[in-house]
């Protein structure tokens, strides 16, 4: 199951980047490159039959398989970056994540109104980060089509403020 295989190659890391967090270090996956390749078929097997006309995939950790499930699906991929990044006119949105607070930017011509979007992140925590960004695509006239996160925190409970902007929320481990 990719879910096994996923759990068995990450590995926590204690007390980063803060005193009591028990950080997923993902950074192993990325070495396999044969489960790099599984888990973007078992998210497109997952999504199948969802309308997606674009996937927005969240700085850093999230640009990593949110390109290859865009191309995978063949649309376009759009990044939402940390502060200062991006080059055009932009939205930015403040947000407070497991570990402290954070602001994202997204350029104010990344998603058509109307577009059906996919958020893509790597690990679903309190949810903070993937609010921010639905947020954002709201703003931009867009519509949140579902999330798709490797990893789901669930103590943390983020798919619960998740389900306003859409119940269609795939995470492939916990
Ligand atoms: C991590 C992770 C998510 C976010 C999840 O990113 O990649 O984006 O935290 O936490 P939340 O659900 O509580 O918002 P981080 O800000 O550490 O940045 P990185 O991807 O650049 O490492
Ligand atoms: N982002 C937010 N919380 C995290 C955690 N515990 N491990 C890895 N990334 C995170």
């Amino acid at each position: 199951m990719i879910s096994t295989k996923i759990q068995s190659v990450i590995r926590d890391i204690h007390d980063f980047p803060k005193p009591g967090i028990v950080f997923k270090d993902v950074t192993p996956i990325f070495k396999d490159a044969g489960l790099c390749l599984e888990i973007v078929d078992a998210f497109a097997d997952q999504l199948s039959g969802l309308e997606i006309d674009v996937v927005a995939g969240v700085e850093s950790r999230g640009f990593l398989f949110g390109l290859m499930l865009a191309a995978k699906l063949n649309v376009p991929f759009v990044p939402v970056r940390k502060p200062g990044k991006l080059p055009f006119s932009i939205v930015k949105k403040s947000y407070e994540l497991e570990y402290g607070s954070a602001t994202i930017e997204m350029h104010t011509d990344a998603i058509e109104p109307g577009n059906r979007v996919l958020v893509h992140d790597d690990l679903l925590a309190t949810g903070g980060t993937a609010v921010a960004a639905s947020e954002l695509i709201q703003e931009l006239g867009g519509v949140v089509a579902g999330y798709a996160f490797v990893i789901n925190l669930d103590f943390l409970k983020g798919s619960e403020r998740l389900r306003e902007f859409s119940p269609n929320i795939v995470s492939l481990a916990s």
